[in-house]
């Protein structure tokens, strides 16, 4: 990896139409979204998204792009909603995206169209976690089975490029039985009775939010170990600008850089 690829925007804009279009991506715990009506936003490596629980209970991720100007609908991280307002100009939609109305002005010729309906994206559950994907054609991953009673999560913002943040937690962590990795945002780790999910939401190209999701025990006694992540990772961080290169060679990172740099190469190099 070069200092660009965890500097620049470019990068990540390589990352966007590559990494995060073509894989499974998970979004939150299902928990997060446990009622219906209960709804949580993010960006998730340039792609805006939320998932809702609807009406009937099911758990539905969809674009967060209004289909009257594209702007983003769902403008708050999480909540609770009967239905959602965008708040440019009033276009109205209910809990799996159906376009309900307009305000007279900005109301739509065809008040029947399916194309008035938000996005929605292919999306399952797997073990507790919502996934969403917006092209694969594969399996949504496996996590190794079942996970105890869901304890909580913990968001934690930190000041880093998202492979930081993976490289921290691999080279942290190494493989062992106790580590399933499931590229390219999702580590989890358990310890006899307890799951750890670590799940990485890359928000910008220098934004980064971590979910630690914890399952099988209180989530307040993880804030301290997620509050060394952050200070560790904003440190890697500031090296990698500076020019320093990963310097860990275990065969869990050296399979994270092989498959960036088949993603990349998915793309010609700019001339
Ligand atoms: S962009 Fe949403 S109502 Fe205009």
């Amino acid at each position: 990896m070069k200092t660009e690829d965890y500097t620049g925007g470019d990068a990540f804009q390589t990352e966007k139409r590559t990494v995060f279009s073509g894989d499974w991506l998970p979004l939150c715990a299902e928990a997060q979204i446990g009622r219906p009506g209960d709804f949580l936003a993010a960006s998730v490596g340039g792609w805006s998204v939320f998932g809702v629980r609807d009406g009937e209970g099911v758990v539905r991720v969809l674009r967060n792009a209004c289909r009257h100007q594209n702007m983003q609908v769902v403008g708050t991280p999480s909540g609770n909603c009967q239905s959602f307002r965008c708040r440019f100009h009033g276009w109205t939609y209910d809990l799996q995206g159906r376009f309900l109305s307009a305000p007279a002005p900005v109301a739509p010729k065809d008040l029947q169209s399916t194309d008035l309906h938000l996005a929605n994206l292919a999306c399952t559950t797997v073990s507790g976690l919502v996934f969403f994907s917006l092209g694969s054609s594969a399996a949504a991953p496996e996590l190794g089975g079942d996970l105890p009673a869901y304890g909580g999560t913990l968001a934690t913002d930190i000041g880093c490029n998202w492979k930081v943040c993976v490289e921290h937690l691999l080279a942290e962590h190494g493989p062992s039985s106790d580590l399933l990795w499931r590229w390219p945002l999702l580590a989890v780790r358990r310890a006899g009775a307890l799951a750890i999910v670590e799940q990485i939401v890359p928000h910008t190209f220098l934004r980064t939010r971590l979910f630690t999701h914890v399952f099988g025990g209180a989530v307040e006694e993880h804030t301290p170990a997620v509050g060394l992540i952050k200070q560790a990772c904003e440190q890697l961080q500031a090296d990698r600008t500076a020019g320093t290169a990963c310097a860990s060679d275990g065969a869990l990172i050296v399979d994270f850089h092989r498959r960036l740099a088949s993603a990349y190469a998915q793309e010609p190099a700019a001339t």
